[in-house]
């Protein structure tokens, strides 16, 4: 049986050395790391995701700014904000909550924020830095896979990696992250013909794609190293209810992998962890 990544403790472990840093900072520049965090409209999964940032922000010492704006804040509402957030020096880092609500321009607001507060790694610069190997901020979802890799693997170096899903957020990102580590990276998605014999060829295999169970134990190299990105909620076997399955169906997968991250409990608490080391980097870089 696979050994159980497990995330939700490496998170904690992560949270309570970002504290230890956050009081270095305040006693050195004598002010807290702040993040500001933009909610447009009244999603309700984006409005627990803010308030749970919110508490974890809080709770690693620094400041926490929340901007809740009308679902029918304009284009230019919404700019004048995210440049005044650029402008203010008790903000370190900006986070603008994704999806905007229909009508809003989501690649202008984040092109606007400055990449040196770019948090989430969603800029072009961001992503143009780490395309090209410069220091810059790394989407929060990939950095905390790869941290969870590392610690599983140590060096990941000649390792063979496929990562299922070739989103900008997730997918892209993660390949990028693994080349730099030196895998030999395959990106796999919807279109790539007989998935199972490309995942079957990986040492690493991260899953994002935003398919409940796809990826079957029958599927994996024999002890290959599982990166559950996914978060589906499905019907459960007692009626009426549901529960929430990632991208690799995990009773399988648990059979032949050498380790793998549960869902929840492994990738989900790692993206707010990253977040906030994201957040007290850009302050220690701002402080110089
Ligand atoms: N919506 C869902 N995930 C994210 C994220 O990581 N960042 C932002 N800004 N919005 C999101």
């Amino acid at each position: 049986m696979a050994d159980i990544i497990d995330g939700k403790a490496f998170a904690a472990a992560l949270r309570e050395s970002i504290a230890d840093g956050v009081a270095d900072f305040v006693a050195k520049a004598g002010r807290k790391p702040g993040l500001a965090v933009v909610l447009v409209g009244e999603d309700a999964a984006s409005q627990v995701y803010v308030r749970n940032k919110h508490k974890a922000t809080i709770a690693a010492g620094m400041e926490s700014f929340e901007y809740r704006l009308a679902a029918d804040t304009s284009q230019a509402e919404l700019l004048a904000l995210v440049e005044a957030l650029n402008a203010d020096p008790a903000v370190d880092g900006i986070l603008v909550q994704l999806p905007l609500p229909n009508g809003l321009d989501e690649n202008a607001v984040i092109q606007t924020i400055d990449p040196d507060k770019d948090v989430d790694g969603f800029t072009t610069t961001s992503t143009g830095r780490l395309l090209t190997g410069l220091p810059g901020f790394v989407a929060c979802t990939p950095l905390g896979c790869l941290m969870l890799l590392k610690d599983r693997l140590g060096d990941l170096s000649g390792k063979s990696a496929v990562v299922i899903g070739r989103s900008n957020i997730v997918g892209k990102p993660m390949a990028q992250l693994l080349l730099r580590e030196s895998c030999t990276v395959t990106i796999a998605h919807s279109r790539t013909a007989d998935l199972p014999a490309v995942v079957r060829g990986a040492d690493i295999v991260v899953a994002a794609v935003g398919r409940p169970e796809m990826v079957k134990g029958d599927w994996l190299k024999p002890g290959a190293t599982v990166i559950d990105v996914g978060i589906n909620r499905v019907p459960a076997a007692e009626e009426g209810k549901t529960k929430l399955v990632g991208d690799v169906d995990f009773a399988s997968a648990s059979e032949v992998a050498g380790a793998i991250t549960p869902v929840p409990g492994g990738v989900g608490p790692m993206t707010i962890a990253c977040l906030l080391y994201n957040t007290l980097e850009a302050a220690n870089r701002r402080e110089g």
